[in-house]
């Protein structure tokens, strides 16, 4: 009987860190385009149309992006496309990916460590949301005064590589006072009757009830929403400064009679999209403008 030859133990392959991942999404990216992305853009459910507008634009879809989550949320396209607005060159996301989808709060802001990895210093993200303050109604655009972050989630969570940034990252400024300034001033000049507002994000994807409601108007906040916050908390801990603006594609749930429904929010959404994207349009150049 011959002896059992047992094979050499092959020494275990560490994982590649996250910061490597991010760096392999940028490379894969910068190879598909000669222009340099200066600003970020997260479009939301109904937005990606923007980034039809972009010119000398390369579209990439997800799943081509090594390491990059797909979306499967309807209203997502899942693309990426990096081109120019009025020359400032963007990149920009149709379609995010969300906690309720099965992905962790790691995954979700992942997009978010790419562009840090791309040298991208400033983002603007949207979404749609729920009103929850009385003074907004629906199809109203509310720049992000700031965020309670309900998701029990953290794209932090676990070992810390400060490559990225800090261990305990500061967030007073989750969403930066300057652009915040220029979102209303520039909605202002536009007839666009801008609010601002906190902004609650919630794991979903169920809507919530009017208790729930009525208890996040308690705790200051004005919209609810069930994105943003992993997108912008990795953000912050890259430093990278953020613009957040909400479409109220629905007043929130118990507030007017009915129930909520997805079609709706989209059917918001597409109505103000025009608005949305004016708005966006006359940001863009007074953010690329400011020193960071
Ligand atoms: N609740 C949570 N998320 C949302 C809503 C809402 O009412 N509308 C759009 N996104």
């Amino acid at each position: 009987m011959s002896a059992v030859r047992l094979k050499a133990a092959t020494p275990a392959v560490p994982p590649a860190t996250e910061y490597a991942r991010a760096g392999r999404a940028a490379k894969f990216i910068l190879s598909k385009t000669k222009l340099r992305p200066k600003i970020a853009l997260v479009l939301g459910s109904g937005l990606g149309s923007f980034a039809d507008e972009f010119t000398d634009a390369v579209r990439i879809p997800y799943q081509k992006i090594p390491n990059f989550p797909r979306s499967t949320a309807v209203g997502h396209a899942g693309r990426l496309v990096i081109g120019k607005v009025d020359g400032i060159a963007v990149a920009a996301m149709q379609g995010r990916v969300h906690l309720y989808e099965g992905y962790s709060a790691r995954e979700v802001a992942f997009a978010l460590r790419v562009f840090g990895r791309l040298g991208i210093r400033s983002a603007i993200l949207t979404n749609a949301a729920g009103g929850i303050n009385l003074d907004f109604t629906q199809g109203a655009l509310v720049v992000i005064r700031d965020h309670i972050n309900l998701q029990g989630a953290n794209p932090l969570v676990g070992p810390n590589d400060e490559r990225f940034g800090p261990r305990f990252p500061d967030m007073t400024q989750a969403y930066w006072s300057s652009y915040r300034e220029i979102a209303l001033a520039e909605a202002r000049k536009l007839g666009i009757a801008a609010h601002q507002g906190v902004y609650a994000a919630l794991l979903g994807p169920s809507y919530e009830t009017p208790a729930e409601i009525r208890y996040l108007r308690t705790i200051g906040a004005d919209l609810v929403g069930m994105s943003t916050a992993p997108e912008v908390i990795a953000a912050r801990h890259m430093g990278i400064r953020v613009l957040g603006i909400s479409c109220v594609t629905n007043m929130a749930s118990g507030i007017l009679d009915g129930p909520l429904d997805h079609a709706e929010v989209l059917a918001t959404g597409e109505r103000v999209k025009g608005q949305f994207i004016a708005l966006l349009r006359a940001v863009l150049p007074r953010i690329a403008a400011e020193k960071n």
